[in-house]
């Protein structure tokens, strides 16, 4: 009997906890949401007299994050923050103290805590990198009242789940520059994100200046590379955000650039070499039998290395077919000769080397899991991207990386620019339910969100990775039970919101798309389109890579588009409970939106067309028409035949592509049609 209370007791104390937990999640938008919260009733009022102190103070990152700290909560608060600055020698009612300045690396400690009273605030962490991760939680405790901006009375103590929260972006399909990656890192740092991984050359570009092999930007950048100062400022500016910097040189596929800049390191003789212009896997790959090659890659990574002071350095290693080396008879022969059965072989020969060059230079090196070959040593960290979903269910190259011994990190379900929804990015978790011994789940080091950019330029890159990759972020720092969809959702809408603080451009570059295409006309009509359309998915927009080349137009209606549309999702949430239980106030929702698209047309009738809208025309009078009927329909519960077949034939209409975006309420209107069929529908 004292077993059962005592069991009583512990099962009411653990659902007490896991009720006030997501009852925290209501009340709080803090993303990534932390390890451990606890509320208290006080409140500290944001008002002129706030001050923060840091100790030490020593000019370093927290001092830094500091006044970016105070320069944001004013922006937020509208409140006149009388002294602006870090105090020196007297304690501020914001108080912030840390133990060591970190060497960033995967040891790092990140952890802090954060206890919110009346009158004072205090932040405590091992490390600086602890104390700005503490920052960026306190700021996203803002909230305010009518009278009053505050934070709420609480205390957290956090860590991250894993050590790696990383975002790639490619800047060798489209260069992106430098002040584009600078607010990205704003926006990492913001969710906790602490690796950018730089993809920094690929068929479409070679983006980095070099002294010792110059032909490589000036033949094979278009003039788009960063030159060795801006890498420098950049990796200061992620190292202040305690961001490590991890580069990646692609080889020895994906090197057209390269081969354009230097044909001599080429598999084929002859082969007339030049920057890619479509997107896809090409054969120009670099010769792994010549001394030259590694000669050349030697010079280049010992020139390039010191710009990069983390330990890790990226070779790529990816989607080699090898195609070149089977047509070249003398890397046959230099196949047999060192008993290279394969092309896999002869690749890992190649990483192998590349290693000890790496090694030499101080770096580990990673690449994608095309690497992890029988023979590659363990040393190496195993990115693991392939067989999504069914690769995750049986473990992915992740798991078995783990297992054989490898450090490993994982993008597999990360690849934001397949443009799939927040949730399906939510709810992969890099371990899952994977049976692993400690040592093998240690070698899990995090994850790394991916932004290829085959379809983006600076106008559009943000909104392609924002806001998802702040949930993908909360996925590698917070434990694996934060898990909550819905409240996920609820709180990245005010995350995403604040990123614009940081000059993320996702919402706002919508608009500057919809006013090119109309040529500054009122988008009124566009913006309620864009609202119910997202673009292609997983790689069908730009079919086989050619749709698109480097210089085609990414302004268009399905780049003003973006993942998780609003009112789709609100609308199909409402028509699902419509269904469910068509009620007054359920039917209202529905039919509010109806009504919108069914008028909305009138409204795109009226803009002067152009080359550019007036292909949307279709899309536009076709909801309309679909939109007007079943209004009618759920108004006057009443469908006729004829009606029915017009509305079914509209909706396969819009269940095809238009113009490279989807729409997406395509199955609710099928469901909804349904549902009229079967209660509406008059003989
Ligand atoms: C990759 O997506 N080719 C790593």
């Amino acid at each position: 009997m004292k077993k059962l209370v005592l069991v009583f007791i512990i099962c009411s104390i653990y659902s007490g906890h896991l009720v006030s937990q997501n009852m925290l999640a209501e009340t709080y938008n803090l993303m990534p949401w932390p390890k451990a919260i606890e509320e208290n009733p006080a409140k500290f009022i944001i008002n002129s007299d706030v001050t923060i102190s840091i100790n030490p103070d020593n000019n370093g990152r927290v001092r830094n994050a500091g006044i970016n700290f105070l320069r944001r909560l004013s922006t937020r608060t509208a409140v006149f923050l009388d002294k602006g600055f870090p105090l020196k020698n007297e304690k501020g009612n914001i108080h912030v103290v840390f133990d060591t300045v970190s060497i960033l690396g995967v040891e790092n400690d990140e952890s802090y805590s954060l206890a919110v009273n009346d009158t004072s605030i205090n932040i405590k962490a091992k490390t600086d990198i602890g104390a700005i991760r503490g920052l960026e939680t306190l700021l996203q405790l803002t909230h305010n009242d009518e009278t009053n901006y505050f934070f709420p009375g609480v205390s957290i103590n956090d860590e991250p789940r894993f050590v790696w929260r990383g975002l790639m972006i490619d800047v060798a399909r489209h260069f992106q520059p430098i002040d584009v990656l600078k607010r990205n890192l704003d926006a990492m740092a913001s969710v906790k994100m602490n690796v950018f991984h730089w993809h920094l050359t690929d068929d479409q570009g070679f983006r980095i200046e070099s002294k010792v092999y110059p032909k490589l930007h000036e033949l094979a950048s278009d003039g788009l590379y960063y030159t060795r100062a801006q890498v420098k400022d950049l990796v200061a500016y992620a190292d202040n955000l305690g961001i490590r910097v991890v580069p990646e040189f692609d080889v020895p596929g994906h090197a057209s650039a390269i081969l354009n800049a230097y044909p001599e390191l080429g598999s084929k003789d002859g082969y007339d070499y030049a920057i890619e212009r479509f997107s896809g896997v090409f054969d120009p790959t670099l010769n792994p039998t010549k001394d030259f090659t590694y000669e050349f890659l030697e010079n280049l990574f010992s020139e390039i290395t010191p710009l990069f002071p983390d330990n890790y350095f990226h070779i790529g290693g990816d989607e080699n077919e090898g195609k070149h080396w089977d047509e070249s008879q003398d890397i046959q022969e230099f196949k047999k000769h060192h008993s290279l059965k394969t092309n896999h072989n002869l690749q890992t020969y190649f990483n192998i080397k590349l290693e000890k060059i790496l090694n030499k230079l101080g770096k580990k090196l990673m690449g994608w899991d095309e690497i992890m070959t029988p023979n590659m040593p363990t040393t190496a960290v195993i990115h693991s991207w392939r067989g999504e979903n069914e690769g995750l269910k049986k473990g992915g190259s992740l798991i078995s990386a783990a297992k054989k011994g490898y450090h490993t990190v994982l993008s597999n379900g990360y690849y934001i620019d397949r443009m799939l929804s927040v949730e399906h990015h939510y709810t992969v978790d890099p371990i899952g339910d994977a049976q692993l011994t400690e040592q093998e789940q240690s070698r899990i080091l995090g994850g790394e969100a991916t932004m290829w950019s085959e379809l983006v330029t600076p106008l559009t890159i943000d909104s392609r990775i924002w806001p998802r990759t702040a949930a993908i972020a909360e996925r590698f720092w917070s434990p694996q039970n934060i898990n909550n969809v819905n409240d996920m959702k609820k709180r990245l809408k005010r995350v995403s919101f604040h990123l614009e603080e940081l000059g993320i451009t996702h919402i706002k570059n919508r608009d500057v798309i919809l006013r090119g295409m109309t040529n500054n006309q009122d988008i009124t009509s566009l913006i309620a389109l864009s609202k119910i359309c997202e673009p292609l998915k997983v790689y069908s927009r730009n079919k086989g890579g050619i749709e698109y080349k480097s210089f085609s137009p990414f302004n268009l209606f399905a780049d003003a588009c973006v993942v998780d549309a609003k009112d789709a999702s609100d609308f199909n949430h409402l028509a699902n409970n419509f269904i469910n239980d068509s009620n007054r106030p359920n039917a209202i929702q529905v039919l509010s939106y109806l009504k919108t698209w069914a008028m909305n047309h009138d409204d795109f009738v009226k803009l002067t067309k152009n080359p550019k809208i007036k292909p949307l025309q279709n899309l536009s009078k076709t909801l309309s028409e679909v939109s007007l009927i079943l209004h009618e329909t759920i108004q006057n519960k009443s469908i006729s035949a004829k009606n029915l077949n017009a509305v079914k034939n509209y909706i396969e209409i819009l269940n095809e592509p238009f113009v490279d975006v989807e729409v997406v309420i395509v199955d609710t209107l099928k469901k909804l049609t349904a549902y009229c069929e079967m209660s509406y529908l008059s003989n």
